[in-house]
């Protein structure tokens, strides 16, 4: 394992995934009603657990020690799994209609998802998986397209119904993704025929064009929404959030695409 992109990738993911756990605690804090005190300070935890994650590492750099990016990595795991579970719970709550917030049963799930991804790439950090593999490649698609088609559906609903053009751009990048994310799930289908998946870089030529225009139709919506030239529910750190997430999976596009024009030549 080459040490250096070990260090360098732990704390890349490390730094943009902590970031977003954090904003999410805040989203789901300002969702709750102000009788939910305890669902409000559970939220409260998590944000304070993310910060101190992000101070501690503030001084890291691609010459600290291995071994103690490897015991970061597990300690940060911790918390990823631990916010995880309360995200689910949460949704249980909801689903059982135990409580009604302003964050959708959607929304929620997407963040815990977002969660679950984030530990995930801890362990495979530590395992050494640092290079994806043709299999690793559909499904990081898979799950960034679901992602990417759920960001979508919130801004669609968010937005004031009165912003009917927004709404309808929002409704057909929705759309687009969602033919996407079956697009990706045909591939995976296909797979076990192949050493290879078959038309993965046209697939990811696709995937880019589509990432690339939702990316700037966030940027857009986050410029205006901070200009106050829009009428939302969409806080300016959540139309921030959802760009910082397409702007992440663009950069693991072409990482992907890196990794197998080296790979072919
Ligand atoms: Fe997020
Ligand atoms: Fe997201």
């Amino acid at each position: 394992m080459e040490i250096t992109s070990f260090v360098t990738q732990s704390l890349e993911e490390i730094r943009f995934w902590s970031r977003i756990m954090k904003e999410h605690t805040f989203f789901l804090s300002m969702g709750f009603t102000v009788d939910q005190t305890q669902l409000i300070q559970e939220a409260r935890y998590y944000m304070d657990l993310f910060e101190r994650i992000e101070e501690q590492i503030r001084d890291y750099n691609e010459n600290t020690d291995p071994e103690v990016i490897r015991q970061l990595n597990v300690q940060v795991y911790e918390a990823a799994a631990s916010i995880w579970a309360y995200k689910r719970k949460v949704l249980g709550l909801q689903l059982r209609c135990e409580i009604v917030t302003n964050n959708m049963p959607l929304l929620v799930d997407h963040t815990s998802r977002e969660a679950a991804y984030f530990a995930k790439r801890l362990v495979e950090l530590n395992e050494g998986k640092l290079k994806p593999l043709p299999e690793a490649i559909i499904k990081e698609n898979v799950f960034f397209l679901k992602i990417m088609a759920d960001h979508a559906k919130f801004i669609g609903h968010l937005l004031d119904p009165s912003e009917r053009k927004l709404v309808e751009q929002a409704r057909d990048f929705s759309h687009d993704f969602d033919q996407l994310l079956f697009q990706a799930q045909d591939l995976d289908h296909m797979r076990p025929q192949s050493e290879t998946v078959p038309l993965l870089d046209q697939f990811l030529d696709q995937n880019r064009v589509s990432v690339v225009s939702l990316r700037d139709f966030k940027k857009t919506a986050r410029d205006l929404i901070e200009a106050c030239r829009i009428k939302s529910n969409i806080p300016a750190l959540l139309a921030d959030h959802v760009y910082r997430e397409a702007d992440h999976f663009l950069h693991i596009i072409d990482a992907f695409d890196e990794h197998l024009t080296s790979n072919n030549s």
